[in-house]
C-alpha cells in the first residue's frame, strides 16, 4: 500500500481508501453486515487504514458498521465522515432493497450546512461510530440554508474540541473551495473523478496542485462499470441507483468493455485486473492524493487494495491515454 499526506494536515491515509458507501445499502439495492464488516478487515489487513464513510450511507448504517468494523483498533485507522445531507427520521435501514423504498426516502432527503445542525450531526457520527474523534470531517455538498464562513466556523469549533483532526469539503467547486479556504484551511475537495469522467482536470486539479492541497477522488470504477463485468442488458437489482445511471446505459457499457479489452495485454502482463489496472492509472493522475474504492465483500477489497502494487512503465501509461482518447461516451 502507499500512504500519503492528506493536503497540509499532518493526516497520512492509504492512497487506496475503503469507500463505505455501499455498505450502507441505501441506494445499493441492501448490503449484507457480515460481508461489510468483514470487507473492511480484509481491507486492513491488506493495510487500507483509511476508511470514508457517510450518515447518509444507509441512513447511519455505513458509520455503525464502520464503528462495528474498526472496534478494539480504533487508533489504528483514519476514519473519514462527513456531515450536511440529512434525512426525515422515518429511514428504515432494513428497507433498502426495492425501488419504492428507494423512491420513498429520496424525497426525504436534504441539505442543511447551519452550524448548530453541523454540531449536533458530529455527535451522532461520534456515537454511531463508536468513537471520541474523527480524522477527517467533510462537507459533504454545499447547501444554501448557510453561507460557507458559518460552515467553516463549526468545522473550526469542532477541531478547537478535539472531536476533529483536520476539516474538508466534497463537491465543491473551485469558487467554493477558494472562499472555503479564506476562513480554514481545507485540506481536501472529495469529488467524482474516474477514466471517463474528468471534468475536475480543467480548474480543480491545478488550483489543488498550486494550493498544496488534496483531491479525494470518488467513484473510481464508475460505480462498478469500469470493472468489465457488467455485460449489455445486466439487470441490476430493485433500489439500485445505477439504474438510471447514463454509464450504465448498454451503449456506453458496450464502449467501456470495448475500451478495457484492450487493456487486457497490460493487465496480463501484471497479473492484474481491470478494476486494479483502472485504480491504479487513477492514483497516479496529478492532484489525486486518495482513491476512494467502494467495495461491499472482502473479494472486491483484496483485488482493490492490491491495485497500488502495480508499477505501470510510461510506455504503457501511454498506451491506455491513446486508447481513452479514443473512447467517446454518449452522456447527454
Ligand atoms: N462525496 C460524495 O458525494 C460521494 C459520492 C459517491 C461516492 N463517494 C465515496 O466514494 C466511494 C467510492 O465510490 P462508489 O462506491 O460510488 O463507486 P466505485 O468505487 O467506483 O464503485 C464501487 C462499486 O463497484 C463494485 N466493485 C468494487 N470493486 C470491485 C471489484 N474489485 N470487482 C468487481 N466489482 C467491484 C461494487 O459494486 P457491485 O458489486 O454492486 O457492482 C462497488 O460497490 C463511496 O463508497 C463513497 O465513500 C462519495
Amino acid at each position: 500500500m502507499i500512504y500519503r499526506k492528506l493536503g497540509q494536515s499532518e493526516l497520512q491515509v492509504s492512497a487506496i481508501t475503503f469507500g463505505a458507501w455501499a455498505i450502507g445499502g441505501f441506494m445499493w439495492g441492501g448490503s449484507d453486515e457480515k460481508d461489510a464488516i468483514q470487507a473492511i478487515q480484509k481491507g486492513f489487513d491488506m493495510g487500507v487504514t483509511t476508511i470514508d464513510t457517510a450518515p447518509i450511507y444507509g441512513m447511519g448504517l455505513s458509520e455503525e458498521l464502520v464503528g462495528k468494523a474498526i472496534q478494539g483498533q480504533r487508533e489504528k485507522f483514519q476514519i473519514m465522515t462527513k456531515f450536511g445531507i440529512k434525512w426525515q427520521e422515518a429511514g428504515n435501514q432494513q428497507q433498502f432493497s426495492s425501488q419504492k423504498d428507494y423512491e420513498q426516502l429520496m424525497e426525504q432527503i436534504y441539505l442543511s450546512a447551519k452550524k448548530e445542525v453541523i454540531m449536533r450531526e458530529c455527535e451522532d457520527s461520534l456515537r454511531r461510530l463508536n468513537t471520541d474523534y474523527i480524522d477527517y470531517y467533510q462537507h459533504h455538498r454545499p447547501a444554501e440554508d448557510a453561507p460557507i464562513s458559518e460552515v467553516m466556523e463549526a468545522l473550526e469549533k469542532l477541531q478547537d474540541q478535539g472531536k476533529i483532526r483536520a476539516a474538508g469539503v466534497s463537491n465543491y467547486s473551485l469558487e467554493q473551495m477558494t472562499e472555503a479556504n479564506r476562513h480554514l484551511q481545507v485540506q481536501a475537495n472529495q469529488l467524482p473523478y474516474s477514466m471517463v469522467k474528468r471534468d475536475i482536470e480543467n480548474k480543480i486539479i491545478p488550483w489543488v496542485l498550486q494550493n498544496k492541497r488534496s483531491v479525494i477522488a470518488y467513484s473510481p470504477l464508475q460505480r462498478g462499470v469500469l470493472t468489465g463485468k457488467y455485460t449489455p442488458g445486466h439487470q441490476l437489482k430493485e433500489g439500485d441507483h445505477r439504474k438510471s445511471s447514463r454509464f450504465f446505459q448498454t451503449e456506453n457499457i458496450r464502449k467501456i468493455n470495448a475500451f478495457l479489452a484492450k487493456l487486457e495485454p497490460i493487465a496480463t502482463r501484471h497479473q492484474a485486473s481491470l478494476a486494479q489496472l483502472v485504480l491504479n492509472w487513477t492514483l497516479h493522475q496529478p492532484g489525486i492524493t486518495v482513491v476512494l474504492a467502494g467495495a461491499r465483500n472482502p473479494l472486491q477489497v483484496e483485488e482493490n487494495a492490491r491495485a497500488a502494487d502495480i508499477q505501470l512503465s510510461e510506455q504503457e501509461v501511454g498506451t491506455i491515454n491513446t486508447h481513452l482518447e479514443k473512447l467517446e461516451l454518449d452522456l447527454s
